[in-house]
């Protein structure tokens, strides 16, 4: 009977050992140590044993029984090892691999304008101001001296939401805004830039689009502020031997008011297509603020003086940029964008 547990033991740690995976060690466990396995098979004919050597056979069966368990036990903790080396081997990260390059995005030409533009007003001492898009029939229109009867709002046709609110159709009503944010304080000199919406649409038109406006108001300001201010945006913007020119205009919020030109960048001013032959090209509005509309707003128009512009910035960019179709900056086609990198 020892001998019988001798051998067996030899050959169940041989198997044992010599196991290739977890599914043939859990059947060879079940050979050896299962309900009807050999070693639980020499227990259950311990009946035949003389009774005199029961009880060291017993104890060696059962002490082989735990040495036997721990074996499998210790043979799976390496099979499991081997196996999440495996894996690891498989998904192991190849340190070497180049990386892939991340796309790096860039500004929309219209946001470098509108940063540029930024640049150069708050670099003569503006402050950026702000308004809603969806605006009062008061701030759009009435504060500015345009009246409901006003001819002058057929030239702005309007989105209306009810009568009493529309889509701003310019940044203008922010002027009122920002002198009644602050008024009686002096000076009032601010940019606002932000989209505005009218009812155009074609190449040089498009239902939203962004202005630049700009105010200044405090005690003697002149027609010389405006022209020395807008003079010094011109150049900077458009380069140092950019001219620009005052054309007399009508605006119900400015009087006097400009409407101002750029010697054309195409042809320097010598006419060309771009400028129609004139070698002007229109850039924006301005005049000196109406009496009327400092009052409004809550300035003394005995007291202070002010000027103010308003001026197209997708036409800027275009001039800029010698792009021919507004409708460009708002098509998303990468390989328009991708060329102001
Ligand atoms: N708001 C005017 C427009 O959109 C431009 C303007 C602004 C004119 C400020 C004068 C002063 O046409």
């Amino acid at each position: 009977m020892l001998y019988k547990l001798k051998e067996l033991e030899n050959d169940a740690r041989s198997t044992i050992e010599g196991a290739k995976d977890l599914e043939e060690l859990k059947s060879i466990k079940v050979q050896y140590l299962g309900k009807k396995g050999e070693l639980t098979g020499i227990l259950r004919s311990l009946g035949s044993v003389p009774a005199e050597e029961r009880p060291v056979i017993g104890q060696k069966a059962n002490a082989l029984r735990q040495e036997l368990e721990r074996a499998v036990e210790l043979k799976e903790k390496s099979l499991k090892d081997l196996q999440r080396q495996d894996i690891w081997e498989e998904e192991r990260i190849d340190v070497t691999l180049p990386g892939r390059p991340a796309a790096i995005g860039q500004r929309h030409p219209l946001t470098m304008i509108i940063d540029e533009i930024k640049d150069i007003f708050t670099g003569l001492g503006f402050q950026l101001a702000y308004g809603p898009d969806i605006e009062t029939d008061y701030y759009n229109f009435e504060a500015l001296n345009i009246p409901a009867d006003h001819p002058a709002r057929d030239m702005q046709d309007s989105f209306y939401i009810t009568e009493q609110y529309l889509l701003r159709t310019h940044t203008s009503p922010v002027q009122i805004r920002s002198m009644e944010k602050q008024a009686p304080k002096l000076p009032v000199r601010i940019i606002c830039l932000g989209k505005v919406y009218r009812r155009d649409d074609d190449a040089t038109h498009s239902p939203m689009f962004h202005q630049c406006e700009g105010l200044v108001v405090d005690r003697d300001i002149t027609f010389a502020d405006l022209k020395g201010t807008l003079d010094l945006f011109a150049r900077e913007m458009f380069g140092p031997d950019q001219r620009v020119r005052f054309r007399p205009s009508f605006f119900p919020f400015t009087e006097p008011s400009a409407e101002v030109d750029i010697s054309c960048i195409m042809c320097g001013g010598k006419g060309c297509r771009t400028c129609s032959y004139t070698g002007w090209l229109e850039i924006l509005g301005s005049g000196m603020v109406h009496p009327r509309v400092l009052e409004i707003a809550g300035y003394n128009p005995g007291e202070v003086t002010g000027f103010a512009f308003g001026m197209g910035i997708e036409r800027i960019a275009m001039l800029k940029y010698g792009i021919g179709d507004l409708r460009l900056f708002f098509s998303n086609d990468l390989r328009f964008l991708k060329q102001f990198s």
